[in-house]
C-alpha cells in the first residue's frame, strides 16, 4: 500500500508515452490558465453568502476582506509547496502524481479520489452559478423562465407558491435547474468533440473576466457609503473563518497549473511564477471586490445567487447589473470548461498507473479526445447540478480540496527528508515553516466547515478506500509488475 513509484521511471513514462503532449506554454500562458481556473463563481457568487451567513450560518459581513487574506495566506503557502512538486515532477496530473512517489499508492489513491471532489463537484457549484447569473441576464432581455425550471428544492422549498407552480409527479413537485445541466451537456459536447485547447480562446475570456470585476470596482467605487463598513466583524472571527472557509472556494483552480506541466516550454521555472502570479492577481481582485460589495449594499442584504449583480440593481444601475451578469457567464463557463477538462486528465493518469481499469484511458478514434472519461464526468456533474445547492457543492468541493493541499504540504516535507538530494529547480522558502503553516491553516479551514460537509467527505473516502482494497490495489502496474 505504501510503494512508491519510482521518480526516474515517472518521467521516463511522460517523455516516451505515446500520448506525449506538446510543449508550447509560455509564462503569461499559464498565468492566464490560472486565472481562467480561478476567477468564477466563488467571486461571483459565494461572496454573498459568505458575507450575509444564511441559515445557522453567521456572515463574517465587511470582514470578508479579511477572509480572502486568510484564505490567500493558505494558498499562498500551499501553492509553494504545490510549486516545489511541479518543479520536480512536471508531468499532468497535479497532487495526485506527487505523491505517489513521496507518500506511497495508497495515499496517490486518496489524493486523486479527493481531486473529484474538487474537479467534478467544484463543477456543479459553478454550473449552478453559472444558471443564476444566465436567468439573471435572461430577465433584463425580458425573458422569464419559470423559477421551477432554474432552481433546486432547498430553494423552493421557502417559497411554498414556487413549489405550487412546479409540475407534480406521484405528488412530488419536480424542482430542476435546466440551465445548470443545459450548459454542462454543451461543454461535454465541446470537449468530446476536441476544441483546439486554444490558449487564444482562453485569454480572451480571462481579459473579459478581468475587465468585469475592474469595473465592479471601479465604477463601485464610486457608491461605497464607509458607514456600512461599520461594525467591520459584526459577528466575531469565528463568523469571518466561516467565511473564509466558503470563500476559499474561489481560490481553486491554481493548482490547475500544475496538471499542464507535461505541456509548459520552461515547467521548472515558469509553473512556480504562474501560481504565486495569479494567486496574487487575484487576491488584489478579491480583496477590493469584497470592499466594494459591502460597501455598497448592507452586507444582511447579500444573500442571493448574484450579489454583484444585486449591488447594481441596488443602486438601480441595471444596466451595470447586466454587464456584471455576462461578465460572470463568461468567467464561470471558462471556469467549467477548465474543470470538465482537468477531470478526465486526472483519470487518465489513475488509469495509466493501473488503479482505475484501462478503458479510463481510451481515446476516441476520430476525436482523438478522452471521450469516456469527459462523457462520464459530463453526466455525473449535470446530475448533481440539476438538484444539489451551490454552497453545499462548494464545502463538499473546499474540504476535498483543503485536505489534498495538506497531504501536499505534508509531501514537500517528506520528500526533503527521504530524497535530499533531488534536484529541486524551485525550493519551497523557509521549509518546514511554509509547508506547516500551510497544514494549519487549511486545517483551521476544515474545521470552519459545517458537520455534515465532514460526514460526506468521509462517506467519500470510505468509498473511495473501498475501491482501492477490492480493485486498484490489485490491479495497479506496480503490483502487476512485481508479480
Ligand atoms: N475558483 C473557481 C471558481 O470560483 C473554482 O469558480
Amino acid at each position: 500500500m505504501f510503494r512508491t513509484k519510482d521518480l526516474s521511471d515517472i518521467l521516463r513514462a511522460a517523455e516516451q508515452g505515446e500520448h506525449r503532449l506538446k510543449r508550447v506554454l509560455s509564462v503569461v500562458d499559464l498565468t492566464a490558465l490560472g486565472v481562467g481556473a480561478i476567477v468564477g463563481a466563488g467571486i461571483f457568487a459565494l461572496v454573498g453568502t459568505a458575507a450575509a451567513g444564511s441559515g445557522d450560518r453567521l456572515g463574517a459581513g465587511p470582514a470578508l476582506m479579511l477572509a480572502f487574506l486568510v484564505t490567500a495566506l493558505a494558498c499562498g503557502f500551499s501553492a509553494l509547496c504545490y510549486a516545489e512538486f511541479a518543479s520536480v515532477v512536471p508531468i499532468s496530473g497535479s497532487a495526485y502524481t506527487y505523491s505517489y512517489f513521496t507518500l506511497g499508492e495508497v495515499t496517490a489513491w486518496i489524493i486523486g479520489w479527493d481531486l473529484i471532489l474538487e474537479y467534478a463537484v467544484g463543477n456543479v457549484a459553478v454550473a449552478v452559478s453559472w444558471s443564476g447569473y444566465f436567468v439573471e441576464l435572461l430577465r433584463g432581455f425580458s425573458i422569464e423562465l419559470p423559477v421551477w425550471l432554474t432552481t433546486n428544492y432547498n430553494i423552493a422549498a421557502q417559497h411554498p407558491a414556487v413549489l405550487e407552480s412546479a409540475p407534480h409527479l406521484f405528488g412530488f413537485p419536480i424542482i430542476i435547474n435546466l440551465p445548470a445541466v443545459l450548459i454542462v451537456a454543451l461543454i461535454t459536447l465541446v470537449l468530446v468533440i476536441g476544441i483546439k485547447e486554444s490558449s487564444r480562446f482562453n485569454a480572451v475570456m480571462v481579459v473579459i473576466k478581468l475587465a468585469v470585476l475592474l469595473f465592479f470596482i471601479l465604477l463601485g467605487a464610486f457608491y461605497v457609503k464607509p458607514e456600512n463598513w461599520q461594525p467591520f466583524v459584526p459577528n466575531g472571527w469565528g463568523a469571518v473563518m466561516t467565511g473564509a472557509a466558503l470563500v476559499f472556494f474561489a481560490y481553486i483552480g491554481f493548482d490547475a497549473i500544475s496538471t499542464t506541466a507535461e505541456e509548459a516550454k520552461n515547467p521548472q521555472r515558469d509553473l512556480p511564477r504562474a501560481m504565486i502570479g495569479s494567486l496574487v492577481i487575484c487576491t488584489v481582485l478579491y480583496v477590493a471586490v469584497a470592499a466594494v460589495l459591502t460597501g455598497i449594499v448592507p452586507y444582511q442584504r447579500l444573500n442571493v445567487p448574484e450579489p454583484l449583480s444585486l449591488a447594481f440593481s441596488y443602486l438601480e444601475m441595471d444596466w451595470a447589473a447586466g454587464i456584471v451578469a455576462f461578465g460572470a457567464v463568461v468567467a464561470t463557463t471558462a471556469v467549467l470548461l477548465v474543470f470538465q477538462l482537468g477531470q478526465p486528465r486526472i483519470f487518465f493518469a489513475m488509469s495509466r498507473d493501473g488503479l482505475l481499469p484501462k478503458w479510463f484511458a481510451k481515446v476516441h478514434p476520430r476525436y482523438q479526445t478522452p471521450h469516456v472519461t469527459t462523457i462520464l464526468t459530463g453526466v455525473v456533474v449535470a446530475f448533481f447540478a440539476a438538484f444539489m445547492d451551490i454552497g453545499e457543492a462548494a464545502e463538499l468541493t473546499n474540504i476535498g480540496t483543503l485536505f489534498a493541499f495538506i497531504l501536499v504540504c505534508a509531501g514537500v516535507i517528506i520528500l526533503r527528508w527521504r530524497q535530499p538530494e533531488l534536484n529541486r529547480p524551485f525550493r519551497c522558502p523557509w521549509v518546514p515553516v511554509i509547508p506547516v503553516l500551510g497544514m494549519l491553516i487549511c486545517f483551521h479551514l476544515m474545521l470552519s466547515l459545517p458537520w455534515v460537509t465532514w460526514i460526506r467527505f468521509f462517506v467519500w473516502l470510505g468509498i473511495g478506500m473501498v475501491i482501492y482494497l477490492c480493485y486498484s490495489r490489485r490491479h495497479s502496474n506496480l503490483a502487476t509488475q512485481n508479480k
